[in-house]
Parts: C-alpha cells; sequence; structure tokens
C-alpha cells in the first residue's frame, strides 16, 4: 500500500460508506482483532485533529475489543469483494472466524499501526482518542423508535486519522 498525505484525502465518504461499507478492524497485536461492516462514520477536525469517528453498537463483538485498544483502521474495498464483504455484516467473531470463511485476508504493515484487509483499495488507520456512549434520553422519539427499541446502543469512537494508504 502507498503511505499518502491527508490532503490528499479525495475519496467519498457519503458514496463509499452506503454503497461500499467500511470495514472496520479493531484490536493490536497483543489482544488480536476484530473485523465487522460499518455504513456509520464520518471524517472531520476535531480538536484540531483530523478524526475519523465510527459507531459500534454495544452488543457487537467488535465493541470488546474497541474497548480494549485504541487502534482502528476502515479498509474500503471493491465491488468485487461484495460476497465475501457480507460476512463481516452479518457473522460475529464470537462464532466464526470472518477472516477464514469470507476469504478475506486481515494484514499490517512493517511499522505497524493497526490491522487491515489486504484487499482494501484504501485504508484510513486511526488512533483512539475519546469515545461517548450515545444517550437514549436525548434523542429524538423518531431516532428512539427507529434505531434503539431494543436499548442496544451505539458507542461514538473519535480517533485521529494518522495514515492514508491507497493500493498501488
Ligand atoms: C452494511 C452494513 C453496515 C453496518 N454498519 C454498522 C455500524 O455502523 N455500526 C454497528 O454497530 N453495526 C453495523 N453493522 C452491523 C455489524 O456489521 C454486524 O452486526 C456484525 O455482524 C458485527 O460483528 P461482530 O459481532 O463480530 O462485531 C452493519 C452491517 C451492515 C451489513
Amino acid at each position: 500500500m502507498l503511505k499518502k498525505d491527508l490532503k490528499e484525502f479525495d475519496k467519498n465518504l457519503f458514496v463509499d460508506l452506503e454503497d461500499k461499507w467500511g470495514i472496520l478492524t479493531v484490536g493490536d497485536k497483543k489482544i488480536g482483532c476484530n473485523s465487522m461492516a460499518v455504513s456509520w462514520g464520518n471524517t472531520g477536525i476535531l480538536w484540531g485533529e483530523k478524526v475519523g469517528i465510527v459507531y459500534i453498537r454495544k452488543s457487537r463483538y467488535t465493541y470488546e475489543f474497541a474497548k480494549r485498544s485504541d487502534s482502528f483502521t476502515l479498509s474500503f474495498l471493491p465491488h468485487e469483494y461484495d460476497n465475501a464483504k457480507k460476512v463481516f455484516g452479518n457473522k460475529s467473531g464470537r462464532d466464526v472466524d470472518k477472516y477464514a470463511v469470507s476469504g478475506l485476508h486481515k494484514t499490517y504493515e512493517p511499522d505497524y499501526d493497526g490491522f487491515y484487509l489486504e484487499e482494501a483499495e484504501y485504508v484510513l488507520k486511526m488512533k483512539k482518542i475519546y469515545e461517548l456512549d450515545i444517550p437514549y434520553d436525548k434523542l429524538p422519539d423518531y431516532l428512539k423508535d427507529k434505531y434503539y427499541k431494543d436499548g442496544d446502543m451505539h458507542t461514538m469512537f473519535v480517533c485521529k486519522i494518522t495514515h492514508f494508504l491507497v493500493k498501488e
């Protein structure tokens, strides 16, 4: 993968998060990692840093990694992997080895900064700096009804983007 300056970030996440989804991988060499599909997320500037923000429900196995590790990556794969990718959105790492089932591979750079998917066309590597449980009581009723009838709340993880990698 080619390391690019974030000023060269030219991807449209409105399109890619919805259309290709991101594969969020959280963890490190000590505790291992887990990956799941995400279509909620954003990038921007916060506290003077370039940040990526993701939203993980507490029921996800990935959430357990997110509480214990600060290494987060978002991998975006081309459409040829759409079928393989589904495993990351409908199976839990608690039950199956999603890498083995999907045939997709986790990997990392020699200087190590979190695992990502080898098949990605581009990757955002990030370090967690802050997390916030979305407060149920403050949400408008239509969002409570639409997303949180079962009380399975999202936690928002704000991460500093450290690298932007692009397939060579
Ligand atoms: C297209 C798509 C987008 C998703 N986006 C999110 C998301 O942003 N946040 C979330 O908590 N779950 C999201 N999910 C659900 C998780 O990917 C799914 O529950 C996954 O199996 C969790 O795996 P885990 O238990 O190994 O963490 C999404 C699923 C799909 C198919």
